[in-house]
């Protein structure tokens, strides 16, 4: 039989979890949220009529415990439940932040559970997921063996894979995961606003852009980070990045600073490469720089 879960913070996660763990024939014990409205909009969809604002009166009865609240508040939450013997002897508890360590809800060892974390490497952007979020997906997992154990076969009835990761590397995890998400957004803001000066429409702007991020995205993913490289830095082409600069430094002035950031690091990875000249490097450098 499957384990039993309960979830406290009926938002976007814990709504995603629940949903998709009573699909895959989970018993879904008990709800709690802040707002009882939360709790009883996920159990109409679960089927169950155990919610409450009080988290220890659902915990208690659950083999597993998710703490999906937002993340400043899953330590005080993990301890206001494990003060009053809210978790289960051999309990599972787990949190879904991507920056915390599972060593946040070390308060629950009090009641001899065991704690982890399971980290969805997808944006959660409505409590309503058209289909199912954790398809195909990786969740990142770490925390104690029972734990991490847990996590991985609750990972798999999602339909996602696991990947392990050190209990103390979660941050720079993290900002990987912000970098590859939020990140890729800002450079695109940054693509689009450049070609919207250049007198492209917005309709027509990501429409034109798309093929060319799809077909380099599939060159990082064949040949690598140096070789999916291309473009004038690689070819050592300094008077076009020169253009480049007068150009925005006179139409876009607001965006020549990060346009030059991020033109000095690219000739790190050129230079990987090996094609990039040194004394090309160098004068690149000093453009960027200037
Ligand atoms: N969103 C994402 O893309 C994403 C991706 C990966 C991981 N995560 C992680 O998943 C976790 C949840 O994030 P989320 O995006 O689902 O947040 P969210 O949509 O804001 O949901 C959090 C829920 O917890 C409830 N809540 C707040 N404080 C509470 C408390 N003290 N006790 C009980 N319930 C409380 C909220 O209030 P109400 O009850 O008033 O609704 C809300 O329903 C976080 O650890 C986050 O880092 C999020």
């Amino acid at each position: 039989m499957k384990p039993s879960i309960a979830i406290v913070g009926c938002g976007k996660v814990g709504t995603a979890i629940g949903k998709f763990l009573a699909e895959a024939g989970y018993n879904i014990a008990g709800l709690a949220s802040k707002s009882l409205s939360s709790a009883e909009r996920l159990a109409d969809i679960v089927k169950t009529n155990n919610v409450s604002k009080i988290p220890w009166e659902i915990t208690k009865k659950a083999d597993i415990v998710f703490l999906t609240t937002p993340d400043n508040a899953i330590a005080d939450t993990c301890n206001s439940i494990s003060i009053h013997s809210g978790f289960r002897k051999n309990a599972v508890v787990l949190h879904c932040s991507g920056a915390l360590p599972s060593t946040i809800l070390s308060s629950a060892k009090k009641c001899n559970a065991f704690i982890g974390s399971m980290h969805p490497l997808q944006s959660f952007a409505s409590t309503a997921p058209a289909g199912n979020p954790f398809k195909d997906i990786i969740i990142s997992v770490e925390g104690e063996e029972v734990a991490v154990n847990k996590a991985r076969k609750i990972a798999k009835d999602l339909g996602a894979k696991c990947l392990t990761i050190k209990t103390e590397a979660k941050a720079l995890y993290h900002a990987s995961a912000v970098v590859a998400s939020n990140y890729l957004v800002t450079l695109l803001d940054l693509s689009f606003r450049l070609i919207k000066a250049a007198g492209i429409t917005d309709r027509e702007a990501f429409k034109a852009l798309k093929p060319l991020i799809q077909g380099t995205l599939s060159n990082v993913e064949k040949a690598g980070i140096v070789d999916g490289l291309t473009g004038p830095i690689v070819r050592g082409d300094i008077e076009t990045v020169k253009r480049h600069l007068e150009e925005i430094g006179s139409k876009t002035p607001d965006l020549l600073s990060l346009y030059k950031i991020l033109g000095f690091h690219t000739i790190d990875i050129a230079m990987a490469g090996g094609d990039l000249s040194k004394s090309s490097a160098q004068k690149l450098k000093k453009i960027f720089i200037d």
